[in-house]
């Protein structure tokens, strides 16, 4: 039996919390360390109490919930904060996200999505400490092995728009950033340029690269880490980039290797399976045809995230790529929506519309013109500097719903395969 959950309350009005508390102590891995009234009083307590998950009530006298979080998170770095609030304050949702809650609930939340939430913020923050989102590189012989024995795999996550000028680059780029600094320094984060002919990952993080892809081509059959740290260019955010070949004949070489059965080009392929287990996560940017290259990304991706802006050409393409998956008979929990450059204030078709069409969105990214064209003329990602922008906010939500997405997801899966372990099917599988 692993460690019962520590868990602190945080609201002003004594009954709340002392209704929170009675709801807990029906859950037998709970236990309630202490409870504050105030911000200011939480920060006093925290580093004594250590929790593991804080419940926050979003308004407080003094110091609100949201910038008591930031602090308590400085005190206790592990510390899941999960925000409350009342229904109609969702635009906290954002700010509550940026400074570092995990999960935001309505009040008063129900027992069994309180539990939920407390136990999901738990397996993460065990995830985190346990080191399984943590580094591969910089170590030893003995780990590298390890990663190439694919002991550690990384959650594969693709943007994807069978139209051009969506925003895949974008938030592919951005998204990288954000997990970078959700996750810290020590976090192995890749993105691969898989836009071959006319990639522009390089450009929107104003990157020199000295080696591409291309480069990794001649020594397929021998692929080694050192090798892929010489071509990897590290970006000042800590995301490490393979970039696309510097010309389109370049992007050529890799079609010569042909493909496999599936249609997945042979040689793109081998790069990424090489690539996976050296990293937390590797995120892939896209063209926009469906080919070789596309099905070998495909085949390894985790969540592949289908872009569309609110435009009746782009859900029309969207639409018609997810019901070629489909056809394809690709496996639905790991496709996604995004619905990018969504503007409330203008006429036009709205987020919802959209999803009836094809399915509930992942995440809505705000349209916001200003943020983006500075990040893509500066060739600073928005995540830099702008993570404040709506753009920055809207982006870090995504990074967050995808985070939690794919380590969930996972995590649920996982008693599953057990009892399949168990009662000896795992080893047919
Ligand atoms: N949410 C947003 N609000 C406003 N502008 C945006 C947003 N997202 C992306 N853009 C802008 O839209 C343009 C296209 O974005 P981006 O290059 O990321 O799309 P893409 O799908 O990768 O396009 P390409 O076909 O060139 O590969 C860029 O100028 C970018 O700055
Ligand atoms: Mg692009």
């Amino acid at each position: 039996m692993p460690d019962r959950i520590k868990v602190l309350i945080v609201d002003d009005i004594a009954e709340t919390r002392e209704q929170l508390r009675k709801l807990l102590s029906f859950d037998p891995d709970i236990d309630v360390v202490a409870m504050a009234a105030s911000g200011e009083e939480v920060i006093s307590i925290v580093a004594e109490a250590y929790p593991d998950i804080i419940l926050m009530d979003v308004n407080l006298p003094g110091m609100d919930g949201i910038a008591a979080t930031g602090k308590v998170i400085e005190i206790v770095p592990s510390v899941q904060v999960i925000m409350l609030s009342v229904q109609g304050e969702t635009d906290y949702l954002r700010r509550a996200m940026m400074a570092g809650a995990r999960d935001y609930l309505t009040k008063p939340p129900g027992a069994d999505e309180l539990m939920d939430a407390i136990h999901r913020a738990f397996r993460l923050k065990q995830k985190m400490g346990t080191g399984m989102l943590r580094p591969l590189s910089e170590q030893g012989e003995q780990q590298t092995r390890a990663a190439a024995a694919g002991a550690m795999d990384a959650k594969v996550i693709t943007f994807y728009s069978p139209k051009g000028g969506t925003g895949c680059t974008t938030l592919a780029v951005n998204v990288a950033v954000a997990l970078q600094s959700i996750l810290g320094p020590e976090a192995r984060i890749c993105l691969i340029d898989a836009n071959l002919q006319f990639g522009d990952v390089s450009i929107f993080m104003k990157l020199q690269p000295s080696r591409t892809l291309a480069d990794l081509v001649p020594h397929i059959g021998d692929l080694d880490p050192d090798l892929l740290e010489t071509i990897l260019v590290t970006h000042s955010s800590g995301v490490k980039v393979l970039v696309a070949p510097t010309s389109p004949e370049e992007a050529e070489m890799f079609r010569e290797s042909g493909t496999e059965e599936s249609g997945a080009n042979v040689t793109f392929r081998s790069i990424l399976q090489f690539a996976r287990p050296l990293f937390d996560y590797v995120i892939i940017d896209t063209a926009h045809q469906v080919d070789e290259i596309l099905l070998a990304v495909m085949d390894i991706t985790d969540l592949l995230l289908v872009v569309t802006r609110p435009v009746i050409p782009e859900i029309r393409g969207a639409r018609m790529y997810i019901e070629l998956l489909r056809k394809l008979d690709y496996d639905f929990d790991r496709v996604g929506l995004v619905i990018d450059s969504v503007d409330r204030k203008r006429m036009g078709i709205q987020p919802e519309a959209i999803e009836r069409a094809m399915m509930p969105a992942l995440a809505h990214v705000p349209l916001d013109e200003r943020t983006a064209l500075r990040a893509a003329n500066l060739g600073e990602p928005v995540m830099v500097k702008g993570a404040r922008t709506a753009l920055g906010q809207g982006i870090l939500e995504l990074a967050n719903t995808i985070h939690e997405r794919v380590h969930v997801v996972a995590e649920e899966e996982q008693p599953e395969v057990e009892t399949l372990r168990r009662s000896g099917l795992g080893r047919l599988l």
